[in-house]
Order: structure tokens, then C-alpha cells, then sequence
């Protein structure tokens, strides 16, 4: 019974941590992809609409920030993207799609 426990919690920690990169861009192409583009490369139109200087986010700029600033970006915004809190349970996954997007 303890055992089968623990097995349990073990699976339990694999799916809620391994980070899945397909997932992560189907969450990409739903929440991000309007702006960001399907590859990171900015969407003109939003830049002239937000009258604002996009980074691809595969640049060398972006990809060296850390996971954690990414993820805080990603959820509280940052300069003029709004914070995108729905994106929460995704966003492990997220991450580590937009990670395959370096340049
Ligand atoms: C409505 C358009 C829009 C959406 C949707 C959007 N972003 Fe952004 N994002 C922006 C803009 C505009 C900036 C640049 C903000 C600035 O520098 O003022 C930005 C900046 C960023 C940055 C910082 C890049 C840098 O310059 O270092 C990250 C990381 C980022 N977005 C991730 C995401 C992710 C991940 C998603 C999807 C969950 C997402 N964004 C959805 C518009 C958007």
C-alpha cells in the first residue's frame, strides 16, 4: 500500500513537472501567437498598434533571461504586454516552447 503510494506521488510529480513542448505550443499558438507570431518573430500589426518595439522572442535578448523572469513576464506582462494570468497551468510548457524558439 506505501508503496503503491509512493509510485503514485512519483507519477503524479513526473506529469506536473516535465514540461511538454507539444502542449506548450498548442498553448503558444491559443494565447500568444496573435502578437508574438507562430515562430516569435513580433507581428507588425500589433507593433504599429501598440506602438511598440517588439523583440523576436528567440533573440539572444530574450532567450537569456531566466526561466523565472520569462514565466513572470509571461503571467504579471511586462512594459506594454498585459499580464496574462490564464496562462497559468500552461505555463511550464510554455516556456519550454518558446526555449525551442532560439535563434
Ligand atoms: C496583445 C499582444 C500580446 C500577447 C497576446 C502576448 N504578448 Fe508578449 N509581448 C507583447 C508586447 C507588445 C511585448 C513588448 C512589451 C514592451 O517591451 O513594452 C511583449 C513582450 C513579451 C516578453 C518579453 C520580451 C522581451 O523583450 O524581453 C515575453 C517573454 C513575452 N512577451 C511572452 C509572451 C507569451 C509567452 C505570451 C503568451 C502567453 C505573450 N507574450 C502574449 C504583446 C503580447
Amino acid at each position: 500500500m506505501r508503496l503503491q503510494l509512493i509510485s503514485l506521488s512519483l507519477l503524479f510529480a513526473t506529469v506536473g513537472f516535465g514540461a511538454d513542448v507539444a502542449a506548450g505550443k498548442t498553448a503558444y499558438d491559443a494565447a500568444c501567437k496573435k502578437c508574438h507570431g507562430a515562430d516569435g518573430t513580433p507581428n507588425p500589426a500589433i507593433v504599429k498598434m501598440m506602438k511598440v518595439e517588439m523583440k523576436h522572442l528567440g533573440s539572444k535578448d530574450v532567450q537569456s533571461k531566466s526561466d523565472a523572469v520569462l514565466k513572470k513576464e509571461t503571467l504579471e506582462g511586462v512594459g506594454k504586454m498585459k499580464a496574462m494570468p490564464a496562462v497559468e497551468k500552461d505555463v511550464a510548457n510554455i516556456l519550454a516552447f518558446v526555449r525551442t524558439l532560439k535563434q
